[in-house]
């Protein structure tokens, strides 16, 4: 008996694999499933074509089912998981097949498990997938990485699914190693930014400005029309008109202000201070999740200090937090590309940060118009240190920084949470100013520890008994 074989492998067969895996489906590719929990197998062999999906709880029988070399898709939480179920795996494959790791797993663990795969011929893609469950129904944006050769074999498939925008597929080779994953995390991290970034914003325009849930929907749909279109700006507007089934209030008003996390941002800043590049946006906004979380420490000094009286003042307009918002979401955008750039440099990935724009332009959760302006800027300057050097993005943030210097001196006046805001403006007045204040911190540190110093006026080193 001569069984059938399947173009595609997927083990974890939660939401996000059962969807993944329907979208291989739907393409045209013959695909199998794997999971020990009988309950996911019976739920992706109701909902599949039988002509093109099977599912199953055996390893033996599912590996001997791919065709060759065999394309294994792990949709599992990342982890130790991961290294369990390619343990699972492994005496089962043979030389050549690829194991493809769609999970936010941690890089230095890729550059691991690469390498442990590599000495017994298997192919290990670290390859980062976002636009949620939806995402990978519907067409995800997909960044992999690992063997430039083994990925053409896998291209065709990641193609097919990806989501397309103007009919180019959301995937492209990232780069060697860990490159998929540590692209994926950066982009988490500004994901971080930009989520806190609209909740200061809905922050101000509800305590700043005295607007209704109902305002606030208004606005983020206007908005989500114009040069901040953007996936996370438009889901905001359709949260804004979700009523509870509980109460019939607004849910928004119902849900707790206790943001939870599962690493990604963290990670981000800290490979950051690793490699010695500012992202303090993706930093502040990973500190806010924290201080959400402080929920009895923050309603107890909120007792000690008096809860803050919302002037419903009409000195911000609506459009000045728009622009506000532009703003901030360029400068988080800069953060994370230079980080790209950086990290390119050391782990030598071969990033290609117009190609990484073009993927992010559709699919992925931090999909804005913006990319398509940033994807212009690295394809004219591939080794663009800094989005903020482009002269198209100078003259963006120029007609913007108005509006964000007053909105967040509003949001100061009147005790307004708004880090990320203040942030964006104090990293920019920072980076463009030729002169910074920092030759002080360069003396102190000589004073107490003969650190040395640098000269304005000669090169080398130098140490003074103060
Ligand atoms: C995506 C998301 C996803 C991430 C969630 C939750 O691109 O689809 O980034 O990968 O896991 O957004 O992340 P936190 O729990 O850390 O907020």
């Amino acid at each position: 008996m001569t069984t059938k074989q399947f173009d595609f492998g997927l083990v974890g067969l939660g939401v996000m694999g059962r969807n993944f895996i329907l979208n291989v489906a739907d393409h045209g590719f013959s695909a199998l499933g794997l999971d020990t929990n009988e309950e996911q197998v019976q739920a992706l062999l109701e909902e599949g074509d039988p002509a093109q999906v099977s599912a199953t709880t055996d390893k033996k029988s599912f590996v001997a089912q791919l065709s060759s070399p065999r394309k294994i898709m792990l949709l599992v939480p990342a982890g130790k998981v991961v290294d369990l179920v390619i343990e699972d795996l492994l005496p089962l494959l043979e030389k050549g097949d690829i194991i493809i790791d769609g999970g936010n797993s941690f890089f230095t663990d890729t550059d691991r498990r690469s390498a442990y795969l590599e000495e017994k011929g298997i192919h290990f893609f670290g390859s980062g997938v976002s636009g949620g469950a939806k995402g990978a129904r519907r067409g995800p944006s997909i960044m992999p990485g690992g063997s430039p050769a083994a990925y053409e074999a896998i291209q065709p498939i990641f193609e097919a699914v990806a989501a397309k925008v103007n009919g180019d597929p959301c995937v492209a080779y990232m780069g060697k190693k860990s490159a998929g994953n540590y692209v994926k995390m950066v982009h988490n991290g500004i994901e971080y930014g930009l989520m806190e970034l609209i909740s200061e914003t809905y922050g101000i325009l509800k305590n700043g400005l005295g607007k209704s849930n109902a305002e606030i929907q208004t606005n983020f749909a206007e908005w989500n029309s114009g040069r901040l279109q953007s996936f996370l700006i438009e889901i905001s507007a359709e949260i804004f008109s979700k009523k509870d089934d509980l109460t019939e209030k607004d849910l928004i008003d119902m849900i707790l202000d206790r943001a939870k996390q599962k690493g990604t941002g963290k990670w981000t800043s800290q490979n950051a201070m690793d490699l010695g590049i500012p992202v303090p946006n993706i930093d502040m906004a990973v500190s806010m999740r924290g201080l959400s979380a402080m929920k009895s420490t923050r309603i107890q000094a909120e007792a000690l200090y008096g809860a803050k009286r919302s002037a419903h003042s009409q000195e911000i307009s609506t459009e000045d937090l728009e622009a506000a918002l532009y703003f901030s979401f360029i400068i988080t955008y800069a953060q994370g590309m230079a980080q790209l750039a950086a990290a390119d440099e050391e782990y030598d990935y071969g990033l290609d940060l117009a190609s990484i724009s073009k993927i992010w332009r559709g699919g992925c959760i931090i999909r804005a118009a913006l990319l398509e302006d940033m994807r212009q800027a690295f394809r004219k300057s591939p080794q663009l240190e800094n989005l903020l050097l482009d002269t198209e993005f100078v003259g963006k943030i120029k007609s913007t920084l108005g509006a964000a210097r007053k909105v967040a001196a509003f949001c100061v006046l009147r005790g307004i949470p708004a880090a990320v805001l203040y942030t964006s403006l104090a990293y920019f007045d920072a980076f463009c100013s030729g002169s910074l204040h920092l030759n002080l911190v360069q003396a102190q540190r000589d004073h107490f520890g003969s650190h040395t110093y640098e000269r304005t006026d000669k090169t080398g080193t130098f140490h003074t008994e103060w």
